[in-house]
């Protein structure tokens, strides 16, 4: 109970500072030095076999469009993937032989791309309710509004990190959300656990309404 409270807090200290001060005045200090595409296209080689030749056409529903996602999120990802904290076995070894600017490269490649957009499969009804969780969040649950963070079109904050979640496959958004829900995805340690706390607020139904309406947002 108390680790939901402080949950809260966080996201709502978050979405203040965010009002006041803007990202870029948030995050002017954690600027990128800014990755090289080029090079990161060299280094993309063997990623296109899951992710698709231009990142947004994966093997399967559950793997990640990269394409068009911010560079500062795609290289805080990938060091994650690196080292560990979030494990993902498909792509284990795969980046153990990359460098930090390798690291930094890719990020800015697939940043580079253009976002792939697709569209939702849900009725009327079901659209209309994951649009009211994402524009307004659920207030009775504590649940933040996803807009607030992620742009009201999904694309989501470059300068803040925040990910783009528009156009993303359904499967993979779903298992997103419950990865930070169950707390075994816990990158978002450097923003104080808030897709934990904004997860944790979520019933099976309320995420499989969102990730099919978010594919489709635009
Ligand atoms: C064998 C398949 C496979 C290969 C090869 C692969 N990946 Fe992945 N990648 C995955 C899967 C599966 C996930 C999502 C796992 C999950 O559910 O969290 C993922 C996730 C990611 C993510 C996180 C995306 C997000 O939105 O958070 C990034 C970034 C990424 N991969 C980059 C790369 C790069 C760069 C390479 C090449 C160096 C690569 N991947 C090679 C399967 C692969
Ligand atoms: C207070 C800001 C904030 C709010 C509100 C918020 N998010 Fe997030 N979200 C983030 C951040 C920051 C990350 C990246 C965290 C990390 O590094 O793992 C993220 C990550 C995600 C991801 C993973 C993306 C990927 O490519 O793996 C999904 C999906 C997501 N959010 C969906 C949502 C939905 C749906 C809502 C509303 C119910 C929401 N978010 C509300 C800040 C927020």
């Amino acid at each position: 109970m108390r680790v939901k409270k402080e949950m809260k807090l966080i996201v709502r200290n978050w979405l203040t500072r965010l009002t006041i001060f803007g990202a870029s005045a948030l995050f002017a200090g954690a600027a990128l030095a800014g990755g090289d595409p080029a090079a990161g296209e060299a280094q993309s080689a063997a990623c296109g076999a899951c992710h698709g030749a231009d990142g947004a056409t994966g093997l399967d529903p559950t793997y990640p469009n990269l394409a068009g996602q911010n560079e500062k999120y795609l290289y805080e990802q990938l060091k994650a993937i690196k080292d560990k904290t979030r494990d993902i076995p498909l792509m284990a070894g795969q980046l153990d032989a990359k460098s930090d600017q390798d690291l930094m490269d890719m990020a800015a490649y697939y940043a580079s791309l253009p976002a792939k957009m697709s569209q939702a499969s849900g009725d009327d009804e079901a659209i209309a309710a994951a649009q009211q969780i994402y524009r307004a969040g659920i207030a009775r649950k504590g649940v933040a509004a996803c807009a607030a963070c992620h742009n009201p079109n999904g694309a989501g904050n470059a300068q803040a990190g925040f990910p783009r979640i528009n156009g993303q496959s359904a499967a993979y958004t779903e298992a997103q959300l419950k990865a930070y829900r169950e707390r075994t995805r816990m990158t978002d340690e450097t923003y104080g656990g808030m897709m934990r706390g904004v997860a944790e607020g979520l019933t099976d139904t309320e995420i499989a309404l969102l990730a099919d309406y978010l594919q489709g947002l635009h």
